[in-house]
């Protein structure tokens, strides 16, 4: 019964559905691809039309010449008026710019020749975007002449092809932004629990710990002969604190201590090897020397290394060998790395290890490398990973640590 409650436990703690995330992109993808798509059909549709309306005015004009001779482009004005919108320039055929319509910035230069090399300039770009129409104007039997009408998308047309891209790009930040807010959120209530479970802990294990304390020394007075029972039961008042400190100090803000991090694990090692199963051994090698000095909260850092310890144990089934190496890194960094000759993880599951909750062991909590994660990470500015896992071969852990 108490087992099922824990599982259940578990599930509720298992928040982040890998797959979930993948789905979302996906169906991000689709709706953008889907929104260009319909969008550049529209585009095409509206360049259609203003190339029929273009079309018009050539027509008009071939139209209205042979009607009304000179007076074209009298007429051609009042047709073109009703574009508000499609830039459009009317040549000779010898390419001379002689009307134009919806340039704004040739209606801004009065100087006759300059506004000419401006609709020049305009016609080499006009050209890019559309073949020319040639206009023939024709009297009853004669062709006396031929105009060319270069036109381009007109604003609109161009603010519609953007437009897509505009507006996914305002939906992605905005989602970023979302995302990350809600990230900050999430992490700073994660936060809040560990340091507030943290400290709680601890203030509540302080007081019978200082009370077993006293007790101790009260017995120490009454029997002299029992000295070394009571050494014993010092040993675990002592542990009980070390625990009593952790708690305290992963419930508040973390003092960082020059030490020598060989010398460390060989303490943290020594005490570890009486408590691990007797056919597990764990070795130490330094490079290049034993004087590897790093920054640590030497009380959490041992929590880590215990951890990462107890889990190799747990995968070599209580029988093989422990390595942990430590080395000067460049950069001013320190690479430790623990390693097991274990079961190994499987690929599909190393970025899983890390996440709270996720466990394999019947008894497990999962929470250990999530600690272990946060200690290093959050408290010592460093990083931890798998560096390396093969089935039935073993896993390395690598942790770099600022030296
Ligand atoms: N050295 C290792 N070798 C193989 N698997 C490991 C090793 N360390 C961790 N794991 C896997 O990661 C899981 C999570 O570890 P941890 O967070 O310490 O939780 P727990 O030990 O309670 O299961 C373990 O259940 C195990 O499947
Ligand atoms: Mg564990």
């Amino acid at each position: 019964m108490k087992k099922k409650q824990l599982k259940d436990v578990t599930a509720i703690g298992l928040p982040s559905r890998p797959h979930l995330k993948w789905v979302i992109l996906a169906v991000a993808i689709l709706i953008s691809i889907a929104s260009i798509l319909y969008t550049n059909s529209l585009v095409d549709q509206i360049r259609e039309r203003e190339r029929r309306q273009i079309d018009i005015y050539a027509s008009s004009l071939e139209f209205l010449a042979n009607e009304s001779g000179d007076n074209f482009l009298l007429v051609l004005d009042e047709i073109v008026k009703a574009n508000h919108t499609i830039p459009v320039i009317l040549t000779s055929e010898g390419g001379v710019p002689e009307d134009y319509r919806n340039i704004s910035k040739a209606d801004e230069i009065a100087d006759v020749v300059e506004r000419n090399q401006f609709l020049n300039k305009e016609i080499e770009r006009m050209k890019e975007q559309h073949d020319p129409i040639l206009v023939t104007l024709a009297g009853e039997d004669t062709i006396y002449g031929y105009k060319y009408i270069y036109y381009k998308n007109s604003f609109l047309l161009n603010q519609l092809r953007y437009y897509p891209y505009i507006q996914l790009s305002v939906i992605a930040i905005f989602g970023m932004i979302t995302f990350l807010v809600m990230n900050y959120l999430r992490r700073s209530e994660q936060n809040m629990v560990w340091v507030g479970l943290a400290k709680e802990t601890a203030h509540q294990l302080g007081t019978p710990l200082s009370s077993l304390m006293a007790w101790s020394e009260y017995f120490k007075g009454l029997y002299p002969d029992q000295q070394e029972t009571l050494l014993e039961f010092d040993k675990d008042v002592d542990r009980l604190k070390t625990i009593t400190d952790r708690f305290s100090s992963i419930g508040s803000e973390p003092q960082l201590e020059e030490r020598n991090i060989t010398e460390t694990i060989d303490d943290i090692v020594s005490y570890l090897q009486n408590r691990l199963p007797s056919k597990i051994n764990i070795s130490t090698t330094s490079f290049p020397n034993r004087n590897i000095i790093g920054w640590i909260n030497t009380s959490l850092f041992a929590w880590v290394i215990e951890n990462l310890c107890k889990n190799a144990a747990d995968a070599m089934d209580g029988n093989g060998d422990i390595k942990i190496q430590i080395l000067m890194a460049n950069e001013g960094q320190i690479a430790i790395d623990v390693k097991d000759s274990g079961k190994g993880i499987p690929k599909s599951k190393i970025t899983d290890v890390f996440r709270p909750g996720f466990t394999t062991k019947k008894r497990g909590w999962g929470l250990g490398l999530t600690l272990v994660k946060r200690i290093i990470e959050q408290y010592h500015q460093g990083r931890i990973f798998v560096k390396e896992s093969e089935l039935n071969k073993g896993t390395t852990f690598r942790i770099y640590l600022k030296s």
